[in-house]
């Protein structure tokens, strides 16, 4: 049996990418992508619209709107100081438990040698999501996600329009660096050695988004993250 439905028969098979790092294809059902979309649209609504941060003084081309705490470049804060000052969202408690079983897809549900390294204090909480959209001319630049004091693992989830990811190692935003193409439904979890690896998403594929995934175009982005931060 284990040849017949083994990972190795899967066209897109969930993969460590670098250590720590795992890529899994299909993770949402076209189901639970719709209603994630459907849960976008009410955040956007507000208190606080999608924004497009400012890094040194430039727009970045995605949208974002946070939930639990507000991100922007280098700082988490309750409101949304560069936006409308309203306190964001809390993160609602489906989304802790998606992420836990986001980190028991990517890691196994008894991570083992790897419960060293995930920086994991108990279950994982995450207690910020940043969600992006992006349209067919958006991307994102090679960064580091470092604004948060813990190391948990970061949960990536992606939805509509396919993007061409890279992902790279923690000492330069240069090679070696692997290019990937996330589809709608995929997860990417990046902790342990890879928590501090630069990532960026280099380009859109238009036209890619899944008929039944709730977006015609354009691609949301979630990523969860446990900040570290109290208050
Ligand atoms: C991010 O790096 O914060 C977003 C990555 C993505 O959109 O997949
Ligand atoms: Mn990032």
């Amino acid at each position: 049996m284990d040849a017949l439905f083994g990972d190795d028969l899967l066209e897109r098979p969930r993969r460590e990418v670098a250590p720590g790092a795992v890529w899994v294809p299909g993770f949402l059902d076209p189901t639970q992508q719709a209603w994630l979309v459907a849960r976008f649209r009410e955040w956007a609504e507000g208190p606080v619209p999608p924004r497009a941060a400012k890094v040194r003084g430039h727009e970045m081309s995605v949208k974002t709107v946070c939930l639990g705490w507000h991100w922007r470049p280098y700082a988490y804060t309750r409101e949304a100081v560069d936006v409308n000052g309203r306190e964001v969202l809390d993160v609602p408690d489906w989304m802790v438990r998606l992420g836990r079983s986001a980190i028991a897809a990517a890691y196994g549900d008894d991570p083992g040698e790897w419960s060293e390294t995930l920086r994991l204090e108990g279950d994982y909480t995450p207690d910020t999501a940043l969600v992006n959209f992006y349209d067919e001319a958006a991307r994102m630049g090679m960064h580091q996600d470092r604004d948060e004091v813990s190391r948990a693992p970061v949960v990536s989830l992606s939805i509509g329009d396919s993007c061409t990811f890279r992902f790279g190692n923690t000492e330069t935003r240069n090679k070696p660096y692997e290019d990937l193409v996330l589809e709608s439904g995929d997860l990417f979890v990046f902790g342990g050695p890879s928590r501090l690896a630069y990532h960026a998403v280099t380009r859109m594929h238009p036209g890619t988004a899944p008929p039944g995934c709730g977006l015609e175009a354009g691609r949301i982005n979630i990523t969860l993250r446990e900040t570290g931060l109290d208050g």
